[in-house]
């Protein structure tokens, strides 16, 4: 018996892991899967379960597929637990990122105040899924998707029992592929030594057959059409004195602090043009469901592609079979620091190339990240710690004082007037202020 609960399991995502699962069965022979979602998601598990099930029957693999709003009878002494789950749904998503923009602030679901209100509603739900994993499936790893992955960790890292837990971002794997795709190499020959945390990831140094090009590309990170990396991203490109001082390979997320100016400008004109990424998602989720429900379809439709997570289930399964296997090979994951960032807590959750092992990641020590990128990587960790700590007790100045020490907010009084407005307007899901 190997069991793997997912919940959130009617996200359009899926399909992705199914199909890593069905890839990876020889090294992970998973016997049964239960997708959990709530009411409102009742239609998109039901939906998504059917083709799961097709997945599963044209592969010939002996899974069972369990559908069910009950996440007791789901968790129930299961061996993984995945989340992926969002808390408000993309109605929820477009308000992180309309209301901060009409104070001219860059709003995005996992940065800024997008960022600190998405932890504040999904940080109490994730910890109810704690203790309901504490009680029926105690020694389950839990593996998690649901964003902010970093502050999330970090979240379950301080405030639960649960010790087995791994955050986990398609950002890497997707620089992984995007270098690979660069070089025209084999993604299978590029290693990357990452280190940061998550959406604020950098590349130490980069490797093709274990030589380093790590200077090569960098300087590739002044074109945007050569290293957006994630669909849902498009960067700008770097100034070439500016990226090569730098020294390391960033992440597309750096654009928001870097690009700060170009990119909220950027933001304005697709707000007007084309919507936010939710409303742009919201389309090409619609447009996936459609697919989904046509009862020929037994694979993965090449469209899921679009949107930001691709890879996804190659991360997820990779994981979830090195820790089953006890591999010992390396990944990038958000796990407990344990020292080896050295100007970061030892408790705190970072992201970083770890040696998976069947007791979990071992984080491999750096020393210390280079002192350019340093601070913003610190004051990026008190921003996810204090907005956790606000989740937790509901406190509203730790709150305002989350978003006033961020980066990308300009103020204090435009912290406090934009949580004001967060908080009416999330109200619904944020049951502890
Ligand atoms: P989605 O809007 O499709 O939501 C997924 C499912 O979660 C829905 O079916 C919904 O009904 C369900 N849900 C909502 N509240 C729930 C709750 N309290 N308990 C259980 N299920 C609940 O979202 P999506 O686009 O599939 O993304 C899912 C999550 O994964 C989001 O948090 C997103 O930010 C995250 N994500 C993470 C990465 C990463 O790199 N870590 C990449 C892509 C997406
Ligand atoms: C990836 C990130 C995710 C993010 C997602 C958004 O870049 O790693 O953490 O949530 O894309 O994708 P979407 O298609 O929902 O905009
Ligand atoms: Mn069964
Ligand atoms: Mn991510």
């Amino acid at each position: 018996q190997l069991k793997i609960a997912t919940i959130g399991g009617g996200s359009s995502y899926t399909p992705e892991l199914v199909e890593g699962l069905i890839k990876h069965y020889d090294e992970f022979p998973v016997t049964e899967l239960w997708l959990v979602d709530i009411k409102a998601g009742e239609d998109k598990l039901n939906i998504v379960g059917a083709l799961a099930m097709r997945m599963i029957k044209k592969a010939g693999l002996p899974i069972d597929v369990h559908l069910t709003l009950n996440r007791e009878a789901a968790l129930k002494n299961a061996d993984f637990v995945t989340t992926q789950f969002r808390v408000g749904l993309l109605e929820a998503r477009g308000k992180d990122e309309r209301i901060p923009l009409t104070y001219d602030v860059i709003g995005q679901e996992t940065n800024g105040a997008g960022g600190l209100f998405k932890g504040l509603r999904t940080i109490p739900v994730i910890l109810d899924i704690c203790r309901d994993i504490e009680r029926l499936c105690p020694n389950a790893w839990l593996i998690n998707f649901t964003n902010p992955a970093g502050m999330v960790t970090e979240a379950v890292l301080r405030y639960s029992n649960i010790k087995k837990v791994v955050g986990l971002c398609n950002v890497p794997i997707g620089i992984e592929m995007g270098v690979a795709k660069l070089l025209d190499v084999d993604h299978s020959r590029i290693r990357i030594d990452f280190a940061g945390l998550n959406h604020m990831v950098y590349g130490l140094d980069v490797f093709l057959d274990g030589v380093s090009v790590k200077d090569e590309v960098v300087d590739k990170l002044t074109d945007p059409e050569q290293t957006s990396f994630v669909k849902n991203i498009e960067g700008i490109g770097y100034d070439p004195a500016f990226i090569r001082a730098l020294g390391v390979l960033t992440c597309p997320y750096h654009n928001y602090y870097y690009k700060h100016r170009d990119m909220l400008e950027k933001q304005h004109k697709e707000a007007k043009e084309q919507g936010t990424r939710a409303e742009v998602v919201l389309k090409l989720e619609s447009e996936l469901f459609e697919l989904y429900q046509d009862e020929n379809l037994a694979i993965k439709p090449p469209q899921l592609e679009e949107r930001g997570g691709a890879y996804y289930s190659e991360a997820a399964v990779r994981l979830i079979t090195s820790i089953y296997n006890d591999t010992c090979d390396i990944q990038p994951v958000n796990t407990r620091n344990n020292g080896a960032i050295k100007s970061l807590p030892d408790e705190s959750a970072v992201e970083i190339s770890s040696v998976i092992t069947k007791d979990g990641p071992k984080p491999i020590a750096i020393g210390d990240l280079p002192v350019a990128t340093r601070g913003l990587v610190q004051q990026i960790k008190s921003f996810e710690r204090l907005s956790a700590e606000a989740a937790v007790t509901g406190n509203y100045d730790l709150a305002v004082t989350a978003l006033a020490i961020n980066p990308l907010t300009p103020s204090d009084t435009i912290a406090r007037a934009i949580v004001d407005e967060m908080m009416e307007a999330h109200k619904q899901y944020l049951p502890q202020f």
